[in-house]
């Protein structure tokens, strides 16, 4: 077992358990001083795991969402906040959510805002869960057509991270997680160097295990030291401008996906700035190994525009980028929108 502690500057001190056997063996003991239980979940995962927590925690009040994007809206927040409500929930209850990150993110949110604060325990079911979303007190709702418009800092009592609920996931779920542990890869050069001698087993689930804690002490580290994305934190958009942008544009792919091929073209910008060449080819070499293959592109004039709309960018026609330049390295990069476009159109010729 291993346990990392996160504390925002709401002196909230926040716990990561890293286990076995979360449902029978953690959660029961960790809800003993809540007043009342509240389970959130998706269909799928309930209809997965609904039965190991039944049985460790016994009848339960339990609402469900189907799964998937297309379902963090407002409208399940406000369902879930009624189902809660109707539950007749104290302010000293508390609300587990087990689930990937949609589950996570609206759940967190919910507990944030219901009777002001209520507990939260998360339990991750996804690979991209466990190492990114249920880490760091960020919860939200895509609201307008903006993905995570509306939402809130909050950290969870417990985020209890185990990999056996990796054994259901489905390879496209691995390799969307892999895509921000390859991210983490380029900002960390330990995790970096246990991907590159480990290329041949990326996807088993053994070793998904053993690289799961690394990847949750790098993320608690960083939001350790700016929970509230001050300075810091933006190195975890490392890659994510341009997967963001294609995300948009394309549509296709998983988040993860994006975020090898934005990391893909970002370490190409880089080279062109000072990044270490050799370095940026291992790197690109590990995304495509987990990609399997660069798919064809949107119109550079198009991700230039999009890019620019980023909430994460400061307008005027400018692009901020978080580059990969050597191992453990990155550097906050601005470009004119024009310039980058230029770069995706040379990118893009490159790969043809
Ligand atoms: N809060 C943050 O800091 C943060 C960071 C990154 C991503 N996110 C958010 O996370 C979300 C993506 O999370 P995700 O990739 O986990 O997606 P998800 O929650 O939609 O889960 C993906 C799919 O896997 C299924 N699933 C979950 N666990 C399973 C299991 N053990 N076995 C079989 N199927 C299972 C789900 O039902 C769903 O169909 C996005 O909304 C994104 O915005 C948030
Ligand atoms: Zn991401």
């Amino acid at each position: 077992m291993r346990t990392f502690t996160i504390t925002d500057r709401r002196t909230k001190v926040s716990r990561v358990i890293c286990r076995r056997q979360v449902l029978s063996k953690a959660l029961p003991a960790l809800l003993q001083g809540y007043g009342e239980v509240f389970v959130f979940s998706d269909e799928t995962v309930w209809n997965l795991y609904g039965r190991l927590v039944t049985r460790a925690l016994g009848s339960v009040k339990v609402h469900t969402m189907p799964a998937g994007e297309a379902h963090k809206t407002p409208e399940t927040l406000l369902s879930l906040l009624a189902a809660m409500a109707g539950a007749g929930l104290h302010r000293n209850a508390c609300l587990v959510c087990l689930g990937g990150g949609v589950v996570g993110d609206i759940g967190g949110l919910a507990a944030a805002l219901y009777m002001r604060g209520i507990a939260c325990i998360q339990v991750p079911t996804t690979l991209l869960a466990q190492v990114d979303s249920s880490v760091g007190g960020k919860t939200a709702v895509d609201f307008c057509g903006v993905k995570n418009l509306v939402g809130a800092f909050s950290q969870p009592a417990y985020v209890l991270a185990d990999p056996a609920f990796f054994a259901t996931l489905p390879a496209r779920e691995l390799r969307c997680g892999l895509g921000e542990i390859v991210k983490h890869g380029a900002l960390c050069a330990q995790i970096f160097d246990t991907l590159e001698q480990n290329r041949d087993k990326l996807f088993d689930l053994s070793f998904l295990a053993d690289i799961v804690p690394a990847n949750i002490a790098f993320k608690a580290g960083v939001v350790r030291r700016d929970a509230e994305e001050g300075g810091l934190r933006k190195c975890l958009n490392l890659g994510h401008t341009t997967a963001h942008a294609y995300e948009l544009l394309d549509g296709t792919l998983s988040h993860g996906e994006y975020v090898l091929i934005g990391t893909f073209i970002e370490a190409e910008i880089a080279r062109s700035h000072g990044g270490d060449g050799a370095y940026l080819s291992r790197l690109q070499a590990l995304c495509l190994a987990v990609l399997g293959g660069m798919p064809s592109l949107p119109p550079p004039e198009e991700a230039a525009r999009v890019a620019c709309l980023d909430k994460k960018n400061t307008g005027r026609g400018r692009v901020v980028l978080t580059v990969p330049m050597s191992k453990g390295e990155y550097r906050l990069l601005e470009l004119e929108s024009t310039a980058y476009e230029r770069e995706l159109g040379r990118i893009g010729r490159a790969l043809c």
